[in-house]
């Protein structure tokens, strides 16, 4: 640690002394299948990583839409539980909590969560679980994060977006006043457990809309990748399973690499450089009530964003309908109406989630565009007059 004195003429301003360190972090992302399968280890093992030959106290919350597919999913945990009995203590059967953005839309949520690990006496040595969609992962990573300062946290996705993208990262977060994730905290968890043979019970439209984040990615970092995907859209559409998985692993190992190696994983910056399409996404988003999924919203952003690339004169004509060639395929409708609502002051309301967007984040204005297939390029601007014009250019493309 070093100590400065500053002098001011004869005075000493005062004295700073630097505090540094540096806490490594690291949790294994686990590719399984049939994770609550008695004979399959990985969970039991997942838990008791750090301490083996001991008992560990889980609260395990359980996404109620995929309940709702899957009626026996509390029993199975159970069942796993009394079978690694020796590893695992279930301090009470799994709660089932509400999935989709309905659980991030009210505080009250987090609290009444924070009520029962309290109830339990979870300590920061206990595990919370969450099994299911990256909404009540988002909501239930907050619960542990801000518990006690932080308990340890395992995620099992169940969703294509919570598997490739969301799931495997360090966001937690809540929505407030319609605002994305403007409650949240950066808090990477103890492991990630991934388990393919839980999107059989997911909605077609979740199936397609988590795509959208596996072709964000390699837009902004592996060309290879999107090509990839393009060979692959007739398999990917009707979701054959070893695409699926296959698409999953690299999404997911994209991502992983961006936050390891990106010099910035809890965002401190001005960029946000795995939110390609996202600026307009989110406000989608909100505009749609979440009548639009996050990756549906992310698709159409992309879509717009391609467009604007072209316009601004980062991407050669004619990529640009490649991308959306690729998203149609896969599914996606690359219009919704909200993008042409006004706001009360006769303002295209699209145009307010640029400013919104830099709000969340704070700093300058950062948005990334696309040079190329899989190339990102960041702009500290945006020419609206622009940007509506990739707003005509979509509408004109989904009535002809
Ligand atoms: N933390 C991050 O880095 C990050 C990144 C991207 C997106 N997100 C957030 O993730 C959320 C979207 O997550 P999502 O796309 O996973 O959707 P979701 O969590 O909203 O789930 C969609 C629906 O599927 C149900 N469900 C979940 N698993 C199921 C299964 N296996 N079978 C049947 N139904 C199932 C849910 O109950 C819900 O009704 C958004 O809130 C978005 O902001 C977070
Ligand atoms: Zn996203």
């Amino acid at each position: 640690m070093s100590t400065t004195h500053k002098q001011i003429g004869a005075r000493t301003a005062g004295a700073v002394h630097w505090q540094r360190f540096a806490v490594p972090f690291e949790y294994p992302v686990h590719f399984t299948e049939r994770v609550f399968d008695p004979d399959n280890p990985v969970f039991a093992e997942t838990v008791s990583r750090l301490e083996p030959n001991r008992r560990h106290r889980c609260l395990v919350a359980v996404d109620d839409g995929l309940l709702a597919a899957r009626p026996g999913l509390c029993d199975e945990i159970a069942a796993y539980a009394k079978a690694h009995d020796g590893t695992i203590d279930l301090v009470t059967a799994p709660i089932p909590v509400p999935g989709g953005e309905q659980i991030k839309s009210e505080l009250y949520f987090v609290e009444q969560m924070q009520k029962t690990l309290f109830d339990h006496h979870i300590d920061r040595h206990s595990y919370v679980i969450a099994v299911g969609g990256g909404a009540m992962l988002d909501a239930v990573g907050l619960v542990a994060a801000t518990t006690h300062r932080g308990i340890r946290h395992i995620r099992i996705p169940t969703t294509v977006l919570a598997q490739n993208d969301s799931g495997v990262g360090v966001k937690n977060g809540v929505n407030l006043r319609g605002v994305k994730n403007f409650v949240g905290a950066f808090a990477p968890p103890f492991a990630v457990i991934n388990d393919i043979d839980f999107l059989r019970t997911l909605d077609l439209r979740d199936k397609i809309a988590g795509m959208a984040e596996a072709v964000k990615v390699a837009l902004i970092r592996d060309g290879e990748f999107f090509v990839w995907l393009e060979r692959q859209a007739d398999e990917l559409a009707v979701f054959e399973r070893p695409a699926m998985a296959r698409m999953i692993r690299r999404c997911a190992e994209l991502h992983m690499h961006q936050i390891a190696h990106g010099g910035d994983p809890f965002e401190m910056g001005s960029a946000r450089p795995l939110d390609y399409g996202h600026w307009a996404a989110h406000k989608l988003e909100t505009l749609t009530r979440h009548h639009l999924r996050h990756g549906e919203a992310v698709a159409i952003g992309m879509a717009l964003d391609a467009r604007y690339s072209v316009l601004a004169g980062h991407l050669a004509e004619g990529t640009e309908e490649r991308i959306c060639f690729l998203l149609e395929h896969l599914g996606f409708r690359l219009w919704h109406p909200a993008l042409g609502n006004k706001t009360t002051g006769g303002r295209h309301a699209v145009l307010v989630g640029l400013q919104e967007f830099r709000e969340h984040l704070g700093g300058e204005l950062t948005i990334t565009l696309l040079s190329d297939i899989g190339i990102g390029v960041e702009v500290h601007e945006m020419d609206e007059a622009l940007v509506l014009e990739a707003v005509s250019w979509l509408e004109a493309r989904e009535s002809s």
